[in-house]
């Protein structure tokens, strides 16, 4: 029996974590849970796998929790002091980080020291701070496990292999809701249409990320640091059956793909379990079945990505050739630029002019978490500025 913290137990990782665990009772134990506003369904989630540690974002919100808990006592946390708690002061012998954002950094560097095993989702933490991560996590003994389904894929591939004999690894795009559109097509997309994704589910910002190719991007700069690879060892590809995700390409010619059905329950299972496999991570058995060679599988295609209507993956690439921290600024300027667009802001094609407008005007180098930090706002601020100049004109 293994006992999981999760941090971000109410967004879309980690209710597919606790479905995971709800059908395998006898393999997994909930030890903790976290999350940052919705104390209803923290509650509700509490109530169902009784874990003995619960923490909320902020301290106000702590007697409403308690009001809507129905067994206990469990202790309850918030803050960021409750975030360290879950990650390394509750005894699970797994951290799920699966919150959004920057909030879960000091736990996840806390729980690596300490050499945990920790299943790795928090896209924003890897790009900001994989530099720093990865190899905090060798010098330490931790097990950091991807749950991002092409990190999984390339890690699954990469089992039992000599990491001298990668020659590069590529990664999978399905292309999202607008792959098909013009460029002067896109300038007119609306925020519905871009949460409306083709083939996953998932929160809004990752839907939004999946429509401009910048979560491509993001994963490009976090399988760099995954695998320790620079940046030209690492391609990304479109392909629209969303099947492969990830290939490793050997020394010797040889490349191994993982395939599976789209469903992050899938990685997320194996993140939790592993080295084991988990074979009830998907209930439904006709998920698990879906990939008969005969049917979705029988045509596979790659196509390379289009920079010129969708330029994320390559601003990315061009903040990890840069180096640290400049793809905590892209990351940091993504997410307020995807924040305005929702919001009715601006237009889908601006996300990305505001990202490189936040890349081009910074000019701090630095690697240290504060620097980290430091970068984080500068993307914010700038792309803030940006959009306040162009309201007053
Ligand atoms: N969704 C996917 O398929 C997918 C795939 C690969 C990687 N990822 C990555 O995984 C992460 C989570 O994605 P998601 O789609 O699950 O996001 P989401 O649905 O927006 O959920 C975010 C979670 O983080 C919690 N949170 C926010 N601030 C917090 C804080 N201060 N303390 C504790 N918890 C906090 C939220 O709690 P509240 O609900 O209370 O606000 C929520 O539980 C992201 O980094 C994303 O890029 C997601």
């Amino acid at each position: 029996m293994r006992s999981i913290a999760i941090i971000g137990s109410t967004g879309s990782i980690g209710r597919q974590a606790l479905d995971v665990v709800r059908a395998n009772p006898q393999r997994f134990r909930v030890a903790a849970l976290a999350a940052g506003s919705n104390v209803e369904r923290l509650a509700q989630q509490a109530n169902e796998f009784r874990p003995d540690l619960v923490c909320i974002g902020g301290a106000t919100l702590t007697a409403d929790l308690r009001s809507l808990l129905a067994y206990g006592p469990p202790e309850i946390v918030s803050g960021s002091e409750g975030l360290r708690r879950v990650a390394v002061g509750c005894g699970a012998d797994v951290l799920l980080a699966a919150s959004d954002g920057m909030a879960a950094l000091h736990g996840v560097v806390e729980a690596l020291a300490s050499g945990k095993h920790v299943a790795l989702a928090n896209k924003e933490l890897l790009v900001a701070a994989g530099h720093l991560l990865c190899p905090l996590a060798r010098s330490a003994g931790a097990t950091l496990v991807p749950v991002d389904s092409e990190h999984s894929a390339i890690f699954q591939c990469l089992q039992g292999e000599d990491p001298a004999c990668v020659e590069r690894v590529v990664i999978t795009a399905s292309g999202g809701p607008f792959y098909d559109l013009t460029g002067a097509d896109l300038e007119w997309v609306t925020p519905k249409q871009a949460l409306r994704h083709p083939v996953w589910s998932m929160g809004p910002k990752n839907s939004l990320d999946s429509a401009t190719l910048m979560n491509k991007g993001l994963e490009v700069i976090e399988a760099s640091y995954l695998f320790g690879l620079p940046p030209g060892r690492v391609e990304a590809v479109i392909h629209r059956q969303s099947l492969v995700h990830g290939l490793v390409f050997f020394c010797d010619g040889s490349v191994k793909a993982q395939l599976a059905s789209p469903d992050m329950r899938l990685p997320i299972g194996y993140a939790l379990a592993y080295p084991e496999r988990v074979p009830e991570a998907v209930a439904e058995e006709e998920t698990r079945r879906a990939l008969g060679l005969a049917g979705a599988a029988a045509s596979l295609t790659f196509e390379p990505v289009d920079a010129t209507r969708f330029p994320a993956v390559s601003l990315a690439c061009a903040a990890l050739a840069k180096g640290p921290p400049y793809p905590a600024v892209l990351s940091a300027a993504n997410e307020e630029a995807g924040r305005a667009f929702l919001r009715g802001q601006i237009r889908f094609t601006d996300i990305c002019r505001l990202v490189e407008r936040a890349l081009a005007s910074y000019a701090g180098p630095g690697r240290t978490l504060e620097d980290i930090l430091a970068a984080d706002r500068f993307g914010r601020a700038s792309v803030r500025e940006a959009i306040d100049a162009a309201v007053r004109h």
